[in-house]
């Protein structure tokens, strides 16, 4: 086995890959975020269906594409071979320790919390990526597909709103105990920054899942 193929298939390498996926993937929550922005345009969605053409045409944005679903799969696979690891190792255990009473709720349900977001992109995907790429959809005054269209019919059903909205609450204690351990498990850690980062940590989940959570709002109250 090469040093590599052994400091990746360690614990702490797999750690390493966990960590390092899931920072990537915040980034790309941000500019997701910022491109559906345009969605609160009040153009008939022109900006939103501008954008989503570039998005889907342009060849540095496909080549991206490859290197988010590498970096879901990725971060998906480790999670689950680390997750299997620890339950063997504490089957075998028979000290009792007080880990409830020494982590918050969401440091100890990070799988349960993953595999919601899980089932949301398998629904989000289809309904929107798939739909978009490989449906019958209409145009719209500008000539570009209308996924607006579809975005604001979809955000006139109370339960994909609540589905949507109920996701970005298990996005955001995701990100809660996520952001700051990514920068831990990278040994990014240090007296005076470290609370900074925890802080910074806090600002982004709220923030992104605020945003994200306004849109089917937007849609289902006040369109
Ligand atoms: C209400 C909030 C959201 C809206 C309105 C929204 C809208 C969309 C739309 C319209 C697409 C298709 C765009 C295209 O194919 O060019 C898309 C794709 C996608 N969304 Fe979302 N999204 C939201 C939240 C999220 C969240 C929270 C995540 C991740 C946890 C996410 C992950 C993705 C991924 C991975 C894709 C496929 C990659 C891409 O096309 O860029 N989305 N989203």
């Amino acid at each position: 086995m090469s040093w590599i193929t052994k400091t990746f298939s360690s614990s702490i390498g797999r750690k390493v890959i966990v960590a390092i996926t899931g920072l990537f993937l915040c980034t790309f929550l941000v500019v997701h975020l910022v491109g559906n922005l345009q969605l609160f345009k009040d153009d008939g969605g022109l900006a939103f269906n501008t954008y989503s053409h570039f998005m889907s045409t342009n060849g540095l944005i496909r080549v991206a594409e490859i290197i988010l679903v590498a970096g879901f799969g990725f971060h998906i696979y480790e999670t689950i071979v680390l997750t299997r690891r620890n339950q063997t190792a504490r089957s075998s255990k028979y000290v009792v320790d007080h880990i409830e009473q020494n982590s918050p709720w969401r440091s100890r349900n990070m799988g349960l919390l993953g595999s919601i977001i899980l089932v949301f992109l398998v629904i989000h995907l289809y309904n929107f990526y798939w739909r978009f790429h490989y449906g019958e959809v209409g145009l719209d005054a500008g000539g570009n597909k209308d996924l607006y269209a579809i975005v604001a019919e979809s955000f006139k059903v109370w339960w994909y709103v609540a589905l949507y909205v109920a996701a970005q609450a298990a996005l955001c204690f995701h990100l809660l105990h996520g952001f700051a351990s990514g920068f831990q498990t990278l040994g990014l850690t240090h007296r005076k920054y470290t609370p900074l980062i925890q802080n910074v940590g806090y600002a982004f989940s709220i923030l992104v899942c605020a945003g994200f959570a306004a849109m089917p709002l937007y849609f289902f109250f006040f369109k």
